[in-house]
């Protein structure tokens, strides 16, 4: 039987820090003059800082110089390091852990596989970063969601190949970035959003230890 390799995204899979990104972009555009709704942050879910921040500038039609453009990069992601500076285990995502443990229990290789160049210190302040056999992150990638390089490096690091990996993702492009590298994509979200998701789920209360066992033994 082949090995199955596990990969997490972070940030809406692990944690419930898309509502700290959104409040940072939404300071940043209020500074710039405009309004940034909780609708448009849809668009930002799974998505670099760096095209987050050009489809920003778009939603307000701002110009911006090269050196504006970086002075915000920078801005955002202060104002977005504030605001996890204090996160501890309670930001954890509803039965996140007993996942994690059951598949550490069942010895299948884990992976995290974020856009985020922020995922190593916040799986630190939420003492989970000893689940993941490797951390693949915004540090480690040249190519954003939906291209798959990310979950790519992860079944690499992980030895298991592409197609015997089961990815966990709450964003559109990470979905389509799943299925790009031929793994097996599980929405965590609205299945209205997530419509190219192999299995889709609301949370990870809908599932169960037989479901990933199942997942484990395909
Ligand atoms: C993704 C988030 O996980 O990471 C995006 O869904 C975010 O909203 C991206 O823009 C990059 O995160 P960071 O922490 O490097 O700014
Ligand atoms: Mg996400």
């Amino acid at each position: 039987m082949n090995k199955t390799g596990f990969i997490f995204d972070l940030d809406g899979v692990i944690v419930d820090t898309a509502k700290y990104h959104y409040l940072a972009w939404k300071n940043l555009a209020e500074e710039l003059g405009f309004e940034f709704t909780k609708e448009q942050n849809e668009l930002f879910k799974g998505v670099s800082r760096k095209r987050c921040l050009e489809i920003l500038l778009d939603i307000g039609n701002v110009t911006a110089s090269k050196q504006d453009f970086d002075r915000w990069m920078i801005e955002k992601n202060e104002d977005y390091l504030k605001y996890i500076e204090k996160m501890d285990e309670s930001e954890i995502l509803p039965e996140v852990p007993r996942v994690l443990k059951f598949l550490k229990q069942k010895q299948v290789p884990i992976a995290l596989g974020s856009a985020s160049k922020n995922a190593r210190p916040i799986l630190e302040k939420v003492k989970l970063l000893s689940y993941f056999d490797t951390i693949v992150d915004g540090n480690n990638v040249t190519k954003a969601k939906p291209n798959p390089e990310v979950f790519l490096i992860a079944a690499r690091e992980l030895e298991v190949k592409p197609e015997n990996c089961v990815v966990f993702e709450d964003a559109v492009a990470g979905i389509q970035a799943a299925n790009n590298a031929k793994m097996k994509s599980i929405g965590i979200g609205d299945a209205k959003i997530l419509t190219k998701a192999k299995h889709n789920f609301n949370d990870f209360t809908e599932i169960s230890s037989n479901f990933l066992e199942s997942l484990i033994s395909e």
